[in-house]
């Protein structure tokens, strides 16, 4: 039996949510598919879904992102499903608080590929808020979350997500990398760590490099350029007005997602995100 290709880690700043309101702007055809900042590939996966109805086509896709143990998950869900499927059964069954913090001391360097493809799902699974993040010495520092019977994973979804992965290319690489290979008529889809709406509510624990004011204008000259070379560019990040400026004289859209807004999660409200395209 086979599941649906979709996101299979809870990743800070995941598109699902906004699928509905990005999907219309999409162009039906392109050459190579880019997503530099791929995260749980919300939107990778939604266009293999539109492809399943027949409603899109593509004949490559290249996805990146800047944390290496994400990129690693993603090759081992690609290339090795048997042994993780049997990994995460047996993280399955040991689920202990004791147990969950002594795979969160394991050290990822230190280990097989396999194990640490399970170890980031199994902690991304179980801990709090299902949130991968590290500190500054790059460690995953998250407590267990409070669930009561985590299901940690889903055979038949990994299955389909490993179908949908098998002719892509996956690599660890920074945003830039984009620039050594998109050519016109590539769609390139720039989702970064958001330019901050107040200095408190800056989310910037994907890696252990900070997402800083620098790298916004760098990603907005790789805007410009894609943009030269006559690809398809689309790009997200928060309403303001630093991210107005950067990208003025190109369409940018309001979208509004849903957000916590405040420290109590029962406390919910919309922001408006800016969808910047080229096109
Ligand atoms: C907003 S998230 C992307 C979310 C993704 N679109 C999704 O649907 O889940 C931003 C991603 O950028 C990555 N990242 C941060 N700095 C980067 C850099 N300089 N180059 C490439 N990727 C980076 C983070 O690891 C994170 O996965």
């Amino acid at each position: 039996m086979f599941g649906e290709a979709k996101p299979f880690l809870k990743w800070a700043g995941g598109k699902s949510q906004l699928l509905p309101q990005i999907s219309p702007h999409l162009p039906r055809q392109f050459n190579t598919y880019g997503e530099p900042f791929m995260g749980s590939a919300a939107l990778y996966f939604h266009l293999c879904y539109r492809q399943k109805r027949g409603e899109t086509d593509w004949p490559l896709s290249r996805l990146s992102d800047m944390n290496a143990e994400l990129v690693n998950c993603y090759q081992v869900v690609r290339d090795r499903l048997q042994e993780l499927v049997a990994l995460l059964t047996l993280h399955r069954q040991h689920h202990s608080r004791d147990y969950y913090y002594s795979i969160r001391n394991w050290q990822p360097e230190e280990l097989d590929p396999v194990e640490r493809a399970a170890r980031l799902i199994y902690l991304n699974k179980t801990c709090y808020n299902g949130l991968y993040r590290v500190n500054r010495a790059g460690k995953f520092n998250v407590p267990i979350g409070r669930y009561r019977n985590p299901r940690i994973f889903d055979a038949a979804q990994l299955q389909a997500v490993s179908l949908a992965l098998q002719n892509v290319v996956l690599e660890v690489a920074e945003f830039s990398h984009v620039l050594g290979w998109a050519k016109a008529g590539d769609l390139i889809y720039l989702d970064p760590p958001y330019v901050p709406r107040s200095p408190t509510a800056n989310f910037t624990g994907y890696t252990h490099q900070e997402f800083d004011m620098q790298a916004q204008v760098r990603l907005a000259k790789v805007y410009r350029q894609l943009d030269q070379r006559g690809c398809y560019v689309i790009l997200s990040n928060s309403w303001s007005e630093t991210v107005l400026d950067l990208y003025r004289g190109f369409r940018c859209l309001e979208l509004k997602a849903t957000r916590m807004i405040n420290s109590k999660a029962d406390q919910r409200g919309y922001v408006s995100e800016v969808l910047v395209l080229n096109y």
